[in-house]
């Protein structure tokens, strides 16, 4: 309800501030270039792939028209190394200024009464990441249409993941379409806080988005944990190390670890293993494999196992604690059989 009572209001309040000021200072008419992605899925229906960078769980979406939110989207995308993909109309949107307004207005109608615009930017999964960044520019006080149609589209898929909004406005506020964004993926983690950057501020870009960063606790490409592949695991009154494998579930696992330490409960099951549950879910890498005493198993995405005997299943090797071979010994450091309670934190 909300929103039918929104819009017109910042209709009215857009259309006023456009007749006031020059059009190129609410609206930069800068034509968008060097477009970011790989466009292969333009056809209907083949999956889009993101410009891959190197710092795995991570990913921005963004959508931009004259590119203010796309220097946005790279000025993080430069400081993260982490994949990126924009999210594009099906038809561009008009150079005539009149017709392009009256275009968008008429989307954001249609959005009201659950028809969203077409887009030609589609993702199979999103399963290696962790965190989505999701930048748009604020139009008449929402999101821009073709990320709402995006978000719209891929709920589901984007189901348990954390969501980063970022946005670039003339002068308008992001809170209204960050209750958008909740709207649109009830089942994702919005994180707060928000960045906005407003046409006024375009200047400080580098370093609003080195603090937005940090206050999101997200490891840069300059300052990351990715190489050191050591966690620390405490129980039974005992710290102790443990080396991790490199996989998309290690990396998922460490920026979680970057956030907060993780609190499992474990329980012996099958006299060779402690298994709990993470409470979320990792990215998985099943394979056929063999486990040796000391072995960290990720079963079914979202149990943490830690074998103290051999077993033979599919699920994905996360590492192996550190110094030990013998079930003894690995008993020994969880305080033999019984309810332990494990703590995963960095190294
Ligand atoms: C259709 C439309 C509606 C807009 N509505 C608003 C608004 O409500 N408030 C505001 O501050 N700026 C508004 N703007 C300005 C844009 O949010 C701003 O110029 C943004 O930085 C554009 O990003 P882009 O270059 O990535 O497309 C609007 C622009 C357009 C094209």
């Amino acid at each position: 309800m909300k929103r039918f009572l929104t819009l017109p209001l910042m209709l009215l309040t857009f259309i006023l501030l456009s007749a006031c000021s020059p059009a190129n200072e609410q609206i930069p008419a800068t034509d968008m270039s060097d477009q970011q992605g790989n466009h292969e899925g333009d056809e209907e229906n083949i999956p889009d792939i993101p410009t891959t960078g190197k710092n795995g769980p991570y990913l921005i979406l963004f959508c931009s028209r004259t590119s203010n939110t796309e220097r946005l989207a790279q000025q993080i995308q430069s400081q993260l190394d982490c994949d990126i993909l924009e999210v594009q109309p099906v038809r561009p949107y008009e150079e005539d200024y009149n017709a392009m307004l009256n275009r968008t207005q008429e989307e954001l109608a249609a959005i009201q009464q659950g028809n969203y615009p077409p887009i030609s930017t589609s993702m199979d999964n999103f399963d290696k990441y962790d965190v989505i960044f999701v930048g748009y520019p604020i139009w008449y006080g929402s999101i821009a249409t073709p990320m709402q149609t995006f978000l719209h589209e891929h709920a589901s898929k984007l189901a348990g993941k954390h969501i980063a909004l970022f946005a670039t406005s003339g002068s308008s506020g992001i809170s209204t379409s960050a209750d958008e964004a909740a709207e649109l993926c009830p089942e994702s983690e919005i994180l707060s806080p928000t960045l906005l950057l407003t046409s006024s501020q375009f200047s400080e870009m580098d370093s609003r988005v080195t603090s937005w960063l940090e206050q999101l606790n997200i490891q840069t490409a300059n300052n990351n944990n990715m190489g050191k592949n050591q966690i620390r695991l405490t129980a039974n009154g005992k710290s102790f190390t443990a080396t991790l494998v490199e996989n998309s579930s290690t990396e998922a696992l460490k920026a979680r670890l970057s956030q907060s330490n993780i609190s499992i409960q474990m329980n012996d099951y099958g006299d060779m293993e402690k298994v709990g549950s993470l409470g979320f879910s990792l990215p998985r890498n099943d394979q056929q494999t063999t486990t040796d005493p000391g072995d960290l198993i990720l079963y079914q995405g979202n149990s943490f196992v830690i074998y103290y005997d051999t077993n033979s299943w599919n699920f994905t090797r996360l590492g192996k604690i550190d110094g030990v071979s013998t079930r003894e010994q690995v008993l020994d450091l969880l305080g033999g059989k019984g309810e332990v309670t494990v703590t995963l934190s960095l190294k």
